[in-house]
């Protein structure tokens, strides 16, 4: 098969680095792309806004799969418009990704199938969601509604910062994406990611993972996309994963297929795990990153294999193999993220620190004048598997000690909850 991957995270090189082990490949093309997924790939420029350039290039090139990384062209619906060029397209349609590209619809979606879920209100002017704020009380979230690059969510604990949230949000923060506001009860609990592939028809679950939101050490400092993350997440159970399932998962495919935008692709849902259950925080309708990289590689299967029978309708005949062991991946970022990272810093020793088994994949890297050099804020994703999350924890730290890279940083504790329980329990 020859593939066509879009996108240039670590999310992108995980992706990259697992299908070119597929025997099915023949040839693999990655738009941008980058240096890590270049040693596995032809980099091509293509416009990815242009769908009908992304077309004549898959005519040209003779492409059999598009898998599509990130939401932002999903929301625009190039899924939608490759079909109907007649290629397929590993990812969902327009209409479906609305689960990613509005929080109030999937928050309809939740009230009309009775997914559990923050209670909430959706609004289009601010008089209105003050008044509910005004209310309910703090604390109390509040969420642009359509895509804001992990940015539009305030957890407000007061009132003032709750009005101030909508205030910004409606005076243009966000762009047309805080037109219309979501406001919703403040959920306590542990969070985790559950992951599904699906077909339109059935989901299968896809793996967990946990990750670290917070730039700092102890999660302190501002949000970011994520610092790092392991997988699988303790707190899914078997017995959590099944209500999982059952309470949000199938209803959601139920609903979606009900409103005639079945949903194909990977289902990606952020869970608070209350004292009652799992509810569905959002949804995001691709592989997160960097949870995509922790999935790869405990995944035992062919994942070219089982994208296709997600694009085929197939997933109710397959099942999927697991490593029973833990994998986790540590974030380096460059100087200066989550605000404005300094490009441009030398990049050494990746071969060397890839030495003892850690797996180093590419985010925001470029080469210039033949080093490897920084070129975004998250850079690079250093991951390894381990029989525990400490034993995996261990080997990508000590990756990280070989990589010669002063401008970078890093949290000095992913993992730490998963650790912790490890300790506990002897
Ligand atoms: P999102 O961009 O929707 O993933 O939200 C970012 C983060 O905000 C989530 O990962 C949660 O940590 C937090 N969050 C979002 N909604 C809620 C909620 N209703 N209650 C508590 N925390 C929330
Ligand atoms: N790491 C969170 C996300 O990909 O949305």
């Amino acid at each position: 098969m020859n593939v066509l991957l879009l996108g240039s995270g670590g999310r992108e090189h995980a992706l990259a680095w697992k299908m070119s082990a597929s025997p099915l490949l023949t040839k693999l093309y990655a738009s941008p792309g980058n240096p890590g997924i270049g040693r596995v790939a032809e980099l091509v420029k293509l416009d990815v806004a242009d769908h009908s350039a992304v077309a004549s290039f898959c005519q040209e090139k003779k492409i059999d799969l598009v898998v599509v990384g990130p939401e932002g062209p999903l929301v625009a619906g190039i899924a939608d418009d490759l079909r109907a060029w007649g290629i397929r397209v590993f990812g969902p349609s327009k209409a479906a990704a609305r689960l990613e590209g509005s929080k109030g619809f999937t928050k309809d979606l939740c009230a009309k199938f009775n997914i559990p879920t923050a209670a909430y209100g959706r609004f289009g002017d601010l008089a209105s969601a003050k008044a509910y704020v005004e209310k309910t009380g703090a604390p109390i979230v509040i969420k642009a509604d359509g895509l804001a690059a992990g940015k539009g969510v305030t957890i407000a604990m007061t009132l003032d910062e709750a009005n101030a949230a909508l205030e910004a949000c409606f005076d243009g923060a966000f762009g047309v994406a805080g037109a219309e506001v979501v406001v919703e009860e403040y959920l306590t609990g542990e969070e985790a990611s559950f992951f599904c592939l699906c077909d339109g028809a059935t989901a299968l679950p896809f793996g967990t993972a946990q990750d670290h939101k917070r730039v700092g050490d102890g999660d302190t400092g501002p949000n970011t996309g994520g610092m790092g993350a392991y997988s699988p997440a303790p707190v899914m159970t078997p017995e959590m994963t099944e209500r999982t399932m059952r309470e949000i998962i199938e209803p959601t495919m139920r609903g979606m297929a009900n409103l005639g935008a079945p949903f194909a692709g990977i289902l990606f849902a952020g869970l608070m795990i209350t004292d009652k259950g799992p509810k569905l925080i959002e949804y995001n309708t691709r592989f997160g990153d960097p949870e995509c990289q922790v999935l790869m590689m405990r995944l035992k299967d062919d994942l070219l294999v089982l994208l296709n029978a997600a694009v085929d309708g197939q997933l109710a005949h397959m099942s999927i193999r697991w490593s029973d062991e833990t994998a986790l991946t540590v974030v380096m970022a460059a100087r200066g993220y989550p605000g404005t990272p300094e490009k441009g810093s030398v990049i050494r020793g990746l071969d060397e620190a890839e030495r003892d088994g850690a797996q180093i994949f590419h985010a925001g890297t470029a080469i210039n004048g033949g080093a490897l050099v920084a070129n975004g804020g998250r850079v690079l994703n250093v991951t390894a598997l381990g029989k525990t999350v400490g034993e995996a924890q261990a080997t990508a730290y000590a990756a990280i000690d070989r990589i010669d890279w002063p401008q970078g940083f890093y949290r000095h504790d992913i993992g730490w909850r998963a650790v912790e329980r490890e300790k506990a329990s002897g």
